[in-house]
């Protein structure tokens, strides 16, 4: 236990812990794994990484349970889709099993770094890929370097678990409509930084962007998913521009099996009229509830929280969710990895 920590005021921010484990392609294939101290890089000033944005990244998260037991939650959906991120991007995909075992390795090393039950924090996982080969061309690489760091993480909405206020923004556009949406590649989060950081400035967590094409549907709500409850639905947005939410897939699981239906299709601006409440989803966000979407463009204001409150039904996937990553519950649809 690192006892210098507090863990109940943990930020989503990096801290350092003991190890990063790694593991590089070269020669057509990849070698072992490594364990080191070192929290830098050596790299090819020309690396594709550095030039042409070849660089791809996973999110996921451990616990500490009721049981004293360490639980990895869902990663075989996180390899699965850095696999997809790699192709999309012409990169030399992770195989699963190494992906596993180095997540299980950077959990283990940094043992002491995860945050105790009851405190709310848990330690973020963040596999990443960068190609190292020098180009000048516009090329792909041929060597790559996968690392698994971690560090322990507190909510990533100021405040825990309250509502936020978001905005709907046309002026920048996160993805192109046939661009590289789908995956969790970092020129993605560049592109959303203006967009982000005025939303910020003007006191909004984060931005609801529309549909690159047609600026008519919802989209992804800055670095998570959206959903909204309608009529007593579950609705999400479907479309080729957001990130397949790992959250957002477990959620739905849960909605049709709390009864509700569950909707995965466009959803216009105006519906947002008739939604009783809304939350953005994702393995930082968890289901952050919104209080008010602000149209910053027409100067319209939805307002999902009429008492000021989370909803019930995104205070019931918060506390499910949380209960079944903590071991609280049983573990019904095998989502958990337990550390031994
Ligand atoms: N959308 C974006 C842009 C993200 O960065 C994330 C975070 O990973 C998500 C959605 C949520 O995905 P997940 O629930 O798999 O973490
Ligand atoms: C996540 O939820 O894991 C994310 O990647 C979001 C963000 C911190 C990039």
């Amino acid at each position: 236990m690192n006892e210098d920590i507090d863990w109940g005021s943990l930020p989503f921010g990096y801290y350092p812990t003991d190890y990063n484990v790694r593991c590089a392609f070269r020669d057509g294939k990849w070698g072992p794994i490594e364990v080191t101290k070192s929290d830098t890089v050596n790299i090819h000033m020309a690396a594709t990484a550095l030039h042409y944005g070849q660089e791809i990244f996973e999110g996921l998260k451990a616990f500490r349970g009721v049981d004293g037991k360490i639980r990895i939650f869902r990663w075989e959906e996180n390899a699965k889709r850095i696999r997809q991120s790699a192709e999309g991007l012409l990169m030399e995909p992770i195989p699963e099993e190494i992906f596993k075992e180095m997540c299980v390795q950077a959990v283990k090393l940094n043992e002491r770094f995860i945050p105790p039950y009851g405190t709310g924090a848990s330690l973020y996982i963040r596999p990443l890929e960068i190609g190292m080969s020098a180009r000048v061309g516009v090329k792909e690489a041929d060597e790559y370097l996968f690392i698994v760091m971690v560090t322990p993480v507190g909510p990533y909405f100021k405040g825990g678990f309250k509502n936020t206020n978001i905005c709907i923004m046309r002026e920048y556009d996160r993805v192109a409509p046939q661009g590289t949406g789908r995956f969790k590649c970092g020129g993605n989060y560049a592109a959303s930084l203006t967009a982000g950081h005025k939303a910020h400035s003007l006191g909004y967590s984060a931005v609801l962007y529309l549909d690159p094409k047609e600026k008519k549907y919802l989209d992804e709500c800055g670095p998570a998913n959206f959903y909204a409850i309608k009529d007593g639905k579950y609705i999400t947005p479907k479309s080729d521009s957001i990130l397949p939410s790992i959250t957002n897939m477990s959620l739905m699981t849960l909605a049709r099996e709390m009864g509700m239906e569950v909707e995965q299709r466009h959803i216009t601006v105006d519906e947002l009229e008739e939604c009783s409440e809304a939350a953005a989803c994702g393995t930082a966000a968890v289901c952050s509830p919104i209080g008010e979407i602000d149209d910053l463009d027409t100067g319209k204001k939805y307002i999902m929280s009429k008492d000021g409150k989370p909803g019930p039904v995104t205070t019931k996937f918060y506390n499910t969710l949380n209960a079944i990553r903590l071991g609280e519950v049983p573990d019904t649809h095998g989502w958990n990895l337990i550390v031994e």
